[in-house]
């Protein structure tokens, strides 16, 4: 049962009182202690400066199980502001939680911030990360898994093993430089090379992979099936997965269960998850290869880049041997977007639903608002580098939007968000979409660059229900998927092409929607959907006591009880323990 206590946190009055919450049969707690902080590694042979959690790269799985309520202490040993954002996590009523900027004032450097929230009505496979400051291009992230409670059945065989999978475009270059080549205008351009769980590539080719680069190894066993939980949790390149003579059947994306379906590669692009059921069916002459490798680049140098993991099974008779398998069409992204379009939702299945309340036969129900987004990649703005979303480019207060709202701050953030494109120059605000609270909305991303884009949005899973290339117009919802598109929280749009969402906005709360690319989000492509609310029994849940203030609320703090020398702490829990046992044990020592 989950009651853990780690390190510097043990808290027994919590622990006590979440045995009296799971004796009057309340949702079980789980608690975590991070710290995080730099670390070394040199996942591609050059040492470089990581952001580890508890010291690992990546920080560890937060493998939970629906509506268990997670408390995370995360201490911030950084030398910079830190937020952590549970990206697909649906936070109900409860975007105080959801470390973003806009919801959550940052933990400063040295201080601590204790989350608290709960995995309502979910299951799926997701990923945590450091949300400002481009540090996620350094780490700091980690993977989400949310089980389904005992009582509801999984819709294929209980796998032999779970394995999580994050692979990630990486750079040799430190967080820092790059954000600031980003705002000098500057393009990331190919990545050094492909990650699995912080590793680099096993050496395929000797001329491209340097000698001293530790690779991931996947143990298995043969005739077994196991259920890989595969996320981009890279900067901004799509990554085509496959693995060697092994097919992938597609079981969940995000959360929903899919139509499984065979695959032999799929495209996974930034900031998204899948799960595929994989079975140990070859005759293990040879381990094999699992490839992750750059869509979309440069032939040249997408070659370098490709990211390698071996699939061991135990009776294995030889090394792996040959070509990395093939990538699938170059740079044509019509394979990817129909391969895109092939995923649907398995209706049957029985699990927490991503939207409750109807919305599950969404095609039926009535769209209330239309908005249409469209994305220009980096340009000029007052002689900065910034990315607009309708010619808007996010302009991050010193004030939380959420904090403004409670607090009645005039003047952080107007409601005047365009429902689609103006015909005027682009520009700086904080401006907000103002939904309206039960509404069903329609989204239309349309992306005018030419490079892929992903967006994900905060506090909901949404219907992909249609994907296109061309300018959309009305006539385009003639081939909306208005019966079993799946529901998820990322989704990607193609350069030159439009994709189409629904969601159901029944999730009271200040909600970000981003570009996921974090160059485009970086400079500033974002919007924040406010679902106000007054009804009393679904609005949000009230502030939490331990809120951080700053900006325009600074003075609301009341102290720094953050700053706490856990170092010392701990020597000091040490020293005490010890003194106990040797109380103990001369106190024995006197009796016998
Ligand atoms: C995650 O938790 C579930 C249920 O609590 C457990 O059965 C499973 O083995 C865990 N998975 C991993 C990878 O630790
Ligand atoms: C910081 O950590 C301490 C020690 O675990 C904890 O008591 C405190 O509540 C945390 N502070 C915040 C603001 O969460
Ligand atoms: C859909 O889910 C049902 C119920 O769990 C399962 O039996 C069925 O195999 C699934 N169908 C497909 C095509 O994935
Ligand atoms: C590939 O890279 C070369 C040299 O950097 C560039 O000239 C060319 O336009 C690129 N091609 C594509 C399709 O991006
Ligand atoms: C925002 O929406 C709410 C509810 O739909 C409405 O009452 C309010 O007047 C709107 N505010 C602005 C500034 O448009």
């Amino acid at each position: 049962m989950p009651c853990f206590a780690k390190l510097w946190g043990i808290n027994l009055s919590i622990c006590l009182l979440w045995l009296l919450r799971s004796c009057y049969g309340e949702d079980p707690y789980v608690f975590y202690d991070w710290r995080v902080s730099y670390a070394t590694a040199s996942p591609l042979g050059t040492k470089q400066q990581v952001i580890a959690v508890n010291g690992q790269f990546p920080g560890p799985t937060l493998n939970v199980t629906t509506n268990w309520n997670v408390i995370v202490n995360v201490r911030n040993d950084l030398d910079e502001p830190l937020l952590i954002t549970w990206a697909g996590v649906q936070q109900r009523k409860n975007s105080w939680q959801d470390g973003v900027s806009g919801t959550n004032c940052a933990i400063p450097a040295g201080w601590n911030w204790t989350y608290d929230f709960q995995v309502k009505d979910q299951i799926g496979s997701f990923f945590y990360f450091p949300s400002l400051n481009f540090q996620r291009a350094a780490g700091g992230y980690g993977g989400i898994t949310i089980n389904n409670r005992k009582i509801i059945p999984i819709p294929f065989g209980a796998p032999d093993g779970d394995i999580t999978l994050l692979i990630s475009d990486w750079y040799i270059k430190s967080h820092k430089e790059l954000r600031k080549d980003i705002e000098e205008g500057h393009d990331l351009g190919a990545p050094d090379g492909v990650l699995f769980n912080g590793f680099g590539p096993f050496r395929y080719d000797t001329n491209l992979v340097p000698e001293n680069v530790n690779f991931l190894s996947v143990y298995v066993d043969p005739g077994k099936t196991y259920r890989l939980r595969v996320s981009n949790v890279g900067i901004s390149t799509s990554l085509n997965f496959r693995i060697q003579n092994h097919n992938l059947i597609l079981v969940e994306t995000e959360g929903s269960y899919t139509v499984q379906q065979k695959y032999t590669d799929l495209d996974i692009h930034v900031g998204q998850s899948y799960s595929f059921l994989v079975t140990m069916d070859q005759d293990a002459t040879s381990d094999y290869y699992i490839v992750a490798s750059p869509r979309f680049v440069n032939s040249s140098s997408g070659g370098k880049a490709a990211g390698v993991a071996l699939l061991r099974y135990s009776n294995s008779q030889g090394p792996v041997s040959g070509p990395l398998p093939d990538l699938p069409n170059g740079l044509d992204p019509s394979y990817s977007m129909n391969q895109a379009k092939s995923i649907r939702w398995n209706l049957t299945a029985s699990a927490a639903r991503p939207n409750p309340q109807g919305s599950f036969r969404y095609g039926q129900i009535t769209v209330t608002d239309v908005y249409v987004l469209v994305s220009k990649p980096a340009e000029l703005i007052d002689g900065k580098w910034h990315a607009t979303l309708n010619g808007l480019s996010y302009f991050t207060p010193s004030t939380p939007l959420k904090l403004a709202h409670l607090y009645n701050v005039p003047g952080v953030y107007k409601l005047d968000f365009p429902i689609k494109p103006m015909n005027r120059p682009s520009r700086l605000d904080t401006s907000l979409i103002n939904a309206t609270y039960r509404g069903f909305v329609e989204i239309i991303l349309q992306n005018s660059g030419t490079t892929v884009q992903t967006y994900h949005l905060d506090g909901y899973a949404f219907f992909v229900v249609g994907m296109d290339y061309g300018t959309w117009t009305e006539n385009s919802r003639s081939i909306y998927n208005k019966d079993d598109a799946v529901a998820r929280c990322t989704t990607q749009v193609y350069p030159g092409a439009w994709t189409a969402i629904m969601v159901s906005l029944d999730n009271s709360g200040i909600w970000n929607l981003r570009a996921e690319n974090l160059n485009s989000w970086y400079l500033g492509q974002e919007v924040y959907i406010n679902v106000d609310n007054s009804e009393k029994d679904s609005s949000e849940v009230p502030l939490p006591d331990n809120t951080i203030y700053c900006g325009l609320l600074s003075s609301l703090q009341r102290d720094q009880s953050h700053r706490i020398d856990f170092s010392r702490m701990q020597k000091l829990a040490c020293v005490s323990s010890t003194t106990l046992v040797a109380l103990v044990v001369s106190l024995l020592c006197f009796l016998f």
